[in-house]
C-alpha cells in the first residue's frame, strides 16, 4: 500500500450524481436465508428503475458465482465476501448509482465495516426480519432441510449465528406485511435521500 499513490480523477461523485439527477447510496438488506431479501430487493430495484433512477442489484447468490466464487461460509469467508461487496458497492456509489445489496451478512462487525467503507451517510441498513421457523417452513432452496440432516455445515440460523441489527434504518417483519407494503416502506424512507442537496 505504501508505494501506491492514488490518482486524482477529474470527474467527481458530485459530477456524476448531478448528471444522474439523484443521489447515490446503498440500500443494504440483511436477514436469514429465505427471509425474503432477494424478492424485496428486486422489487425495490424495479420501482426505482421505473422512476428513472440508475440502479444496480448485488445479491449473494449471484456474487458468489462470480467475483466471490472462491469463498465458503465459515466466518472468515463471510467477512471477505462482505468486504469485497462493500468495495464494489462503494465503486457503484462513486459512479452515481443506487445499489441494492442483498446479503445475509450475519455478523454485526462486518456490516459496520460496510458502513465505514461507503460512509454512513451512504448506508441504509434494512433488516428483513423473518423468524427462523418461517424461513425454515418456506425453505425455498431446500437448504434448511439439508442443514438439519447435517449435509450443509455453517448454515445461518442452524449451525452458524445471525446477529440481528440493533438499530437498523428500516425493519421489515415479513410475516406481518405484504411484499408491496415492505417495498413501499423502503421507498418512502429513501425518497428524500434520492434528492440532490440543491433541489
Ligand atoms: S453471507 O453470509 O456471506 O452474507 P450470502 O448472502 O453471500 O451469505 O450468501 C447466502 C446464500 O448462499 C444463501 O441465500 C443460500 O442460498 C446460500 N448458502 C449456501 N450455503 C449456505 C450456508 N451454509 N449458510 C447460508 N447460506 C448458504
Amino acid at each position: 500500500m505504501d508505494n501506491i499513490i492514488p490518482h486524482n480523477y477529474q470527474i467527481s461523485i458530485e459530477d456524476r450524481r448531478k448528471m444522474n439527477q439523484h443521489n447515490s447510496f446503498v440500500i443494504w438488506l440483511t436477514g436469514l436465508s429465505g427471509s425474503g431479501k432477494s424478492t424485496i430487493a428486486n422489487r425495490v430495484e424495479v420501482e426505482l428503475h421505473a422512476l428513472g433512477v440508475k440502479t444496480y442489484l448485488l445479491d449473494g447468490d449471484n456474487i458468489r458465482r462470480g467475483i466471490n466464487k472462491d469463498l465458503e461460509f465459515d466466518p472468515k469467508c463471510r467477512a471477505e465476501n462482505i468486504r469485497r461487496v462493500a468495495e464494489v458497492a462503494n465503486l457503484f456509489i462513486d459512479a452515481g448509482v443506487v445499489v441494492v445489496a442483498s446479503f445475509i451478512s450475519p455478523y454485526r462487525v462486518n456490516r459496520k465495516k460496510v458502513e465505514d467503507v461507503v460512509n454512513s451517510s451512504n448506508f441504509v441498513e434494512v433488516f428483513i426480519n423473518t423468524s427462523l421457523s418461517e424461513c425454515e417452513r418456506r425453505d425455498v432452496k431446500g437448504l434448511y432441510k439439508k442443514a438439519r440432516a447435517g449435509e450443509i455445515k455453517n448454515m445461518t440460523g442452524i449451525s452458524a449465528p445471525y446477529e440481528a441489527p440493533k438499530n437498523p434504518a428500516i425493519e421489515i417483519k415479513t410475516e406481518e406485511k405484504t411484499i408491496e407494503e415492505s417495498v413501499k416502506k423502503i421507498l418512502d424512507y429513501i425518497t428524500p435521500k434520492l434528492k440532490l442537496n440543491h433541489e
